[in-house]
Protein backbone atom coordinates (compact mmCIF):
# COMPACT_ATOMS: atom_id res chain seq x y z
CA UNK A 1 0.00 0.00 0.00
CA UNK A 2 1.37 3.45 -0.87
CA UNK A 3 1.30 6.28 1.60
CA UNK A 4 -1.20 7.68 -0.42
CA UNK A 5 -3.18 4.70 -0.30
CA UNK A 6 -2.68 4.94 3.58
CA UNK A 7 -3.56 8.86 4.01
CA UNK A 8 -7.14 7.90 1.82
CA UNK A 9 -7.75 4.99 4.23
CA UNK A 10 -7.25 6.84 7.49
CA UNK A 11 -9.21 9.97 5.88
CA UNK A 12 -12.40 7.63 5.09
CA UNK A 13 -12.35 5.88 8.85
CA UNK A 14 -12.45 9.56 10.26
CA UNK A 15 -15.06 10.90 7.86
CA UNK A 16 -16.87 7.42 8.44
CA UNK A 17 -17.14 8.40 11.99
CA UNK A 18 -18.65 11.86 11.72
CA UNK A 19 -22.19 12.54 11.66
CA UNK A 20 -22.18 16.12 11.78
CA UNK A 21 -21.76 17.83 8.03
CA UNK A 22 -19.98 20.71 9.85
CA UNK A 23 -17.70 18.14 11.28
CA UNK A 24 -16.93 16.30 8.35
CA UNK A 25 -15.82 19.37 6.23
CA UNK A 26 -13.25 20.39 8.62
CA UNK A 27 -11.94 16.97 8.49
CA UNK A 28 -11.50 17.50 4.78
CA UNK A 29 -10.30 20.71 5.43
CA UNK A 30 -7.48 19.52 7.80
CA UNK A 31 -6.34 16.98 5.34
CA UNK A 32 -5.90 19.51 2.34
CA UNK A 33 -4.04 22.22 4.18
CA UNK A 34 -2.10 19.89 6.97
CA UNK A 35 -1.79 15.93 5.53
CA UNK A 36 -1.59 16.86 1.81
CA UNK A 37 0.37 19.90 1.65
CA UNK A 38 2.84 17.67 3.68
CA UNK A 39 3.02 15.54 0.42
CA UNK A 40 3.43 18.31 -2.04
CA UNK A 41 6.36 19.59 0.51
CA UNK A 42 8.07 16.09 0.25
CA UNK A 43 7.67 15.62 -3.63
CA UNK A 44 10.74 17.54 -4.09
CA UNK A 45 13.07 15.10 -2.26
CA UNK A 46 12.22 12.24 -4.39
CA UNK A 47 13.54 11.33 -8.15
CA UNK A 48 11.62 12.74 -11.17
CA UNK A 49 9.97 9.34 -11.99
CA UNK A 50 9.20 8.81 -8.03
CA UNK A 51 7.41 12.04 -7.99
CA UNK A 52 5.47 11.79 -11.23
CA UNK A 53 4.04 9.04 -9.40
CA UNK A 54 3.26 9.76 -6.09
CA UNK A 55 2.61 13.86 -7.95
CA UNK A 56 -0.56 11.90 -10.04
CA UNK A 57 -1.70 10.10 -6.69
CA UNK A 58 -1.66 12.65 -4.71
CA UNK A 59 -4.24 14.94 -6.99
CA UNK A 60 -6.32 12.28 -7.44
CA UNK A 61 -6.90 12.16 -3.43
CA UNK A 62 -6.85 15.73 -3.55
CA UNK A 63 -9.62 16.15 -5.84
CA UNK A 64 -11.46 13.01 -4.06
CA UNK A 65 -10.92 15.13 -0.97
CA UNK A 66 -12.70 18.76 -2.30
CA UNK A 67 -15.56 16.33 -3.80
CA UNK A 68 -15.84 15.48 -0.07
CA UNK A 69 -15.55 18.45 0.85
CA UNK A 70 -18.04 20.77 -1.14
CA UNK A 71 -21.02 17.61 -0.41
CA UNK A 72 -20.42 17.96 2.95
CA UNK A 73 -20.67 21.91 2.80
CA UNK A 74 -24.25 21.52 1.14
CA UNK A 75 -25.24 19.67 3.70
CA UNK A 76 -24.16 22.02 6.42
CA UNK A 77 -25.80 24.56 4.27
CA UNK A 78 -29.15 22.59 4.14
CA UNK A 79 -29.36 21.57 7.42
CA UNK A 80 -28.51 25.19 8.20
CA UNK A 81 -31.59 26.08 5.97
CA UNK A 82 -33.97 24.01 8.10
CA UNK A 83 -33.51 26.80 11.15
CA UNK A 84 -35.89 29.32 10.60
CA UNK A 85 -35.74 31.92 13.32
CA UNK A 86 -39.04 33.41 12.41
CA UNK A 87 -40.45 30.45 14.12
CA UNK A 88 -42.27 30.86 17.50
CA UNK A 89 -40.18 28.64 19.77
CA UNK A 90 -41.82 25.76 21.17
CA UNK A 91 -43.97 25.79 23.95
CA UNK A 92 -43.26 24.35 26.93
CA UNK A 93 -46.38 22.60 28.16
CA UNK A 94 -47.77 24.18 31.96
CA UNK A 95 -48.45 22.11 34.44
CA UNK A 96 -51.36 22.58 37.18
CA UNK A 97 -51.60 22.41 41.00
CA UNK A 98 -52.98 19.06 41.82
CA UNK A 99 -56.78 18.96 42.85
CA UNK A 100 -55.86 18.33 46.34
CA UNK A 101 -53.17 21.07 46.80
CA UNK A 102 -56.18 23.48 45.28
CA UNK A 103 -58.31 22.52 47.86
CA UNK A 104 -55.48 22.53 50.64
CA UNK A 105 -54.97 26.18 49.74
CA UNK A 106 -58.33 27.29 49.94
CA UNK A 107 -59.16 25.66 53.69
CA UNK A 108 -55.63 27.06 54.39
CA UNK A 109 -56.73 30.51 53.92
CA UNK A 110 -59.98 30.66 54.71
CA UNK A 111 -58.60 29.25 58.47
CA UNK A 112 -55.81 31.88 57.73
CA UNK A 113 -58.15 34.66 57.89
CA UNK A 114 -59.61 33.71 61.46
CA UNK A 115 -56.48 33.88 62.88
CA UNK A 116 -54.86 30.41 62.62
CA UNK A 117 -51.28 29.86 61.63
CA UNK A 118 -50.31 26.64 59.23
CA UNK A 119 -47.30 23.99 60.75
CA UNK A 120 -46.25 20.81 59.85
CA UNK A 121 -44.91 17.89 61.43
CA UNK A 122 -43.32 14.79 60.20
CA UNK A 123 -44.38 11.89 57.75
CA UNK A 124 -42.30 9.22 59.20
CA UNK A 125 -43.32 9.42 63.23
CA UNK A 126 -42.91 7.43 66.13
CA UNK A 127 -45.72 5.31 68.35
CA UNK A 128 -45.18 7.68 71.07
CA UNK A 129 -46.87 10.90 68.90
CA UNK A 130 -49.00 8.86 66.83
CA UNK A 131 -50.77 7.10 69.43
CA UNK A 132 -49.35 7.06 73.31
CA UNK A 133 -49.20 10.70 73.88
CA UNK A 134 -52.62 11.06 71.95
CA UNK A 135 -54.15 9.17 74.95
CA UNK A 136 -54.77 5.30 72.42
CA UNK A 137 -54.69 2.75 74.69
CA UNK A 138 -51.82 0.33 74.52
CA UNK A 139 -53.72 -2.38 73.30
CA UNK A 140 -55.93 -0.30 70.90
CA UNK A 141 -57.05 -2.23 67.63
CA UNK A 142 -55.63 0.80 65.29
CA UNK A 143 -51.64 0.21 66.48
CA UNK A 144 -52.28 -3.64 64.68
CA UNK A 145 -50.42 -4.31 61.70
CA UNK A 146 -53.54 -4.16 59.16
CA UNK A 147 -53.83 -0.89 60.08
CA UNK A 148 -50.64 0.98 60.53
CA UNK A 149 -47.26 0.82 58.59
CA UNK A 150 -45.07 0.47 60.51
CA UNK A 151 -41.02 0.69 60.03
CA UNK A 152 -38.91 -2.26 60.23
CA UNK A 153 -36.61 -1.53 62.69
CA UNK A 154 -33.97 -4.00 64.89
CA UNK A 155 -34.90 -4.86 68.26
CA UNK A 156 -38.40 -3.23 67.30
CA UNK A 157 -40.12 -4.81 70.06
CA UNK A 158 -37.60 -3.75 72.89
CA UNK A 159 -37.67 0.02 72.07
CA UNK A 160 -39.40 2.38 73.83
CA UNK A 161 -42.27 3.78 72.26
CA UNK A 162 -41.11 7.55 71.18
CA UNK A 163 -38.51 5.06 69.24
CA UNK A 164 -40.82 3.04 67.39
CA UNK A 165 -41.07 4.08 63.86
CA UNK A 166 -44.41 4.13 61.55
CA UNK A 167 -45.67 6.04 58.82
CA UNK A 168 -48.06 8.37 61.09
CA UNK A 169 -51.61 7.59 60.00
CA UNK A 170 -53.10 10.96 61.27
CA UNK A 171 -52.11 14.77 61.30
CA UNK A 172 -53.25 14.45 65.10
CA UNK A 173 -49.69 14.08 66.60
CA UNK A 174 -48.31 17.43 65.20
CA UNK A 175 -50.79 18.65 67.93
CA UNK A 176 -48.57 17.43 70.77
CA UNK A 177 -45.43 18.49 68.76
CA UNK A 178 -46.70 22.06 68.33
CA UNK A 179 -48.03 22.03 72.23
CA UNK A 180 -44.92 21.12 74.09
CA UNK A 181 -42.66 23.68 72.49
CA UNK A 182 -45.38 26.54 73.27
CA UNK A 183 -47.60 28.08 75.64
CA UNK A 184 -51.48 28.62 74.82
CA UNK A 185 -53.20 30.22 73.35
CA UNK A 186 -52.64 28.64 70.04
CA UNK A 187 -54.72 28.41 66.64
CA UNK A 188 -53.17 26.11 64.29
CA UNK A 189 -54.09 24.08 61.25
CA UNK A 190 -51.85 21.09 60.13
CA UNK A 191 -52.39 20.06 56.70
CA UNK A 192 -50.29 17.21 55.40
CA UNK A 193 -50.19 13.37 53.92
CA UNK A 194 -51.27 10.41 56.37
CA UNK A 195 -50.78 6.42 56.22
CA UNK A 196 -52.87 3.60 56.26
CA UNK A 197 -52.02 -0.15 55.43
CA UNK A 198 -55.04 -0.61 53.38
CA UNK A 199 -56.49 -2.86 50.61
CA UNK A 200 -57.17 -0.08 48.44
CA UNK A 201 -60.58 0.28 46.75
CA UNK A 202 -62.67 3.26 44.82
CA UNK A 203 -62.31 4.45 48.69
CA UNK A 204 -59.61 3.55 50.36
CA UNK A 205 -55.97 4.76 49.31
CA UNK A 206 -52.46 3.51 51.48
CA UNK A 207 -52.18 7.47 51.54
CA UNK A 208 -54.42 10.66 51.38
CA UNK A 209 -54.57 14.11 52.93
CA UNK A 210 -55.94 15.75 56.21
CA UNK A 211 -56.36 18.64 57.98
CA UNK A 212 -56.16 18.81 61.42
CA UNK A 213 -57.45 21.64 63.31
CA UNK A 214 -56.23 23.31 67.11
CA UNK A 215 -57.29 25.30 68.78
CA UNK A 216 -56.39 25.76 72.56
CA UNK A 217 -56.84 28.76 74.88
CA UNK A 218 -58.82 29.47 78.67
CA UNK A 219 -62.38 29.01 78.44
CA UNK A 220 -62.89 27.78 74.77
CA UNK A 221 -65.92 25.81 74.15
CA UNK A 222 -67.84 23.70 71.46
CA UNK A 223 -69.93 27.20 70.74
CA UNK A 224 -66.28 28.63 69.34
CA UNK A 225 -66.08 25.08 67.77
CA UNK A 226 -69.09 25.41 65.92
CA UNK A 227 -68.54 29.33 64.42
CA UNK A 228 -64.97 28.40 63.47
CA UNK A 229 -66.09 25.56 61.42
CA UNK A 230 -69.98 26.20 60.62
CA UNK A 231 -67.65 30.01 59.15
CA UNK A 232 -65.25 27.64 56.92
CA UNK A 233 -67.54 25.12 55.39
CA UNK A 234 -70.14 28.53 54.52
CA UNK A 235 -66.73 29.82 52.58
CA UNK A 236 -65.77 26.47 51.33
CA UNK A 237 -68.89 25.57 49.59
CA UNK A 238 -69.62 29.03 49.06
CA UNK A 239 -72.98 28.46 49.95
CA UNK A 240 -75.41 28.56 53.69
CA UNK A 241 -74.23 24.86 54.57
CA UNK A 242 -75.71 24.12 57.87
CA UNK A 243 -73.37 21.98 60.30
CA UNK A 244 -74.39 19.18 62.72
CA UNK A 245 -72.49 17.70 65.42
CA UNK A 246 -73.53 13.45 66.14
CA UNK A 247 -71.50 11.81 68.99
CA UNK A 248 -68.54 10.02 68.83
CA UNK A 249 -65.38 8.58 70.26
CA UNK A 250 -61.63 9.38 69.71
CA UNK A 251 -59.27 8.82 72.29
CA UNK A 252 -57.61 12.34 72.10
CA UNK A 253 -61.18 14.11 72.52
CA UNK A 254 -63.60 14.33 75.35
CA UNK A 255 -66.56 14.80 74.33
CA UNK A 256 -66.05 13.45 70.76
CA UNK A 257 -68.56 14.50 67.27
CA UNK A 258 -68.70 13.62 64.35
CA UNK A 259 -69.57 16.50 62.29
CA UNK A 260 -71.84 16.56 59.14
CA UNK A 261 -72.37 19.24 56.71
CA UNK A 262 -75.91 19.76 55.16
CA UNK A 263 -75.18 18.54 50.96
CA UNK A 264 -75.10 22.26 49.10
CA UNK A 265 -75.20 19.93 46.02
CA UNK A 266 -78.93 18.84 46.62
CA UNK A 267 -80.05 21.39 49.37
CA UNK A 268 -80.61 18.81 51.97
CA UNK A 269 -82.88 17.13 49.20
CA UNK A 270 -81.27 13.96 49.55
CA UNK A 271 -79.35 12.84 45.98
CA UNK A 272 -76.68 10.38 45.03
CA UNK A 273 -73.90 12.67 46.48
CA UNK A 274 -75.31 12.52 50.06
CA UNK A 275 -76.54 8.93 49.74
CA UNK A 276 -80.06 10.37 50.01
CA UNK A 277 -79.35 11.90 53.50
CA UNK A 278 -79.27 15.12 52.48
CA UNK A 279 -75.97 15.60 55.00
CA UNK A 280 -72.16 14.81 53.98
CA UNK A 281 -69.86 13.10 56.71
CA UNK A 282 -67.22 15.40 56.95
CA UNK A 283 -64.50 15.64 59.85
CA UNK A 284 -64.24 13.97 63.22
CA UNK A 285 -63.74 16.37 66.32
CA UNK A 286 -64.00 17.40 69.67
CA UNK A 287 -62.61 19.12 72.67
CA UNK A 288 -59.41 18.07 73.70
CA UNK A 289 -58.92 15.38 76.09
CA UNK A 290 -57.09 16.17 79.39
CA UNK A 291 -54.69 13.66 79.01
CA UNK A 292 -53.40 14.63 75.51
CA UNK A 293 -52.74 18.71 77.38
CA UNK A 294 -50.70 16.86 80.09
CA UNK A 295 -48.74 14.66 77.32
CA UNK A 296 -47.68 18.23 75.93
CA UNK A 297 -47.14 19.70 79.29
CA UNK A 298 -50.18 21.95 78.55
CA UNK A 299 -52.20 22.72 82.53
CA UNK A 300 -55.72 21.24 81.92
CA UNK A 301 -57.56 22.86 84.86
CA UNK A 302 -56.07 25.90 83.12
CA UNK A 303 -56.74 25.87 79.71
CA UNK A 304 -58.73 23.12 77.51
CA UNK A 305 -59.88 23.18 73.57
CA UNK A 306 -60.78 21.80 70.62
CA UNK A 307 -59.25 19.83 67.83
CA UNK A 308 -60.52 18.38 64.30
CA UNK A 309 -59.71 16.43 61.61
CA UNK A 310 -60.72 16.84 58.20
CA UNK A 311 -60.21 14.52 55.18
CA UNK A 312 -58.74 16.84 52.46
CA UNK A 313 -59.68 13.72 49.19
CA UNK A 314 -63.03 13.27 50.74
CA UNK A 315 -64.45 16.86 50.55
CA UNK A 316 -62.75 16.48 46.64
CA UNK A 317 -64.26 13.40 45.99
CA UNK A 318 -67.66 15.14 47.29
CA UNK A 319 -66.91 18.32 45.03
CA UNK A 320 -65.63 16.94 41.54
CA UNK A 321 -68.19 13.89 41.79
CA UNK A 322 -65.06 11.57 41.62
CA UNK A 323 -66.10 8.32 41.86
CA UNK A 324 -62.69 6.95 42.61
CA UNK A 325 -60.11 7.80 45.44
CA UNK A 326 -57.31 6.58 43.47
CA UNK A 327 -57.54 8.47 40.61
CA UNK A 328 -55.57 11.25 42.83
CA UNK A 329 -52.88 9.81 43.08
CA UNK A 330 -52.42 7.64 39.60
CA UNK A 331 -50.57 10.89 37.62
CA UNK A 332 -53.14 9.93 34.84
CA UNK A 333 -53.15 13.35 32.95
CA UNK A 334 -56.84 12.71 31.71
CA UNK A 335 -57.97 12.85 35.17
CA UNK A 336 -55.67 15.70 36.18
CA UNK A 337 -55.95 18.08 33.21
CA UNK A 338 -60.11 18.57 34.39
CA UNK A 339 -58.69 20.75 36.96
N1 LIG B 1 -57.23 11.83 63.70
C1 LIG B 1 -58.57 11.37 63.37
C2 LIG B 1 -58.49 10.34 62.23
O1 LIG B 1 -57.55 10.29 61.53
C3 LIG B 1 -59.43 12.52 62.93
C4 LIG B 1 -59.73 13.43 64.08
C5 LIG B 1 -60.83 13.22 64.85
C6 LIG B 1 -58.88 14.48 64.38
C7 LIG B 1 -61.14 14.03 65.91
C8 LIG B 1 -59.15 15.31 65.46
C9 LIG B 1 -60.28 15.06 66.24
O2 LIG B 1 -58.37 16.32 65.81
O3 LIG B 1 -60.56 15.89 67.26
O4 LIG B 1 -59.42 9.61 62.07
Amino acid sequence: MTDIARLKDKFLKELKKEKSPEKRRKICKKYIEEELSSVFCSLKDLSSKERAKVGEKANEFRKFVLEQMSSAKGEAKEEKEWIDITLPGEEPELGSSHPLTKLQLRCKDIFLRMGFISVEGPELENEWYNFDALNFAKDHPVREMQDTLFVKQEKRSALPSEKKLLMRTHTSPVQVRYMEKRRPPFRIIVPGRVFRNEATDSSHEINFYQLEGLMVGEGVSVANFKAVISFFFRELFKSDVDIRLRPSFFPFTEPSFEVDVSCSLCGKKGCSVCGKTGWLEVMGAGMVHPNVLESAKVDPEKFNGFAFGLGLDRIAIIEHKVSDIRLFYSGDLRFLKQF
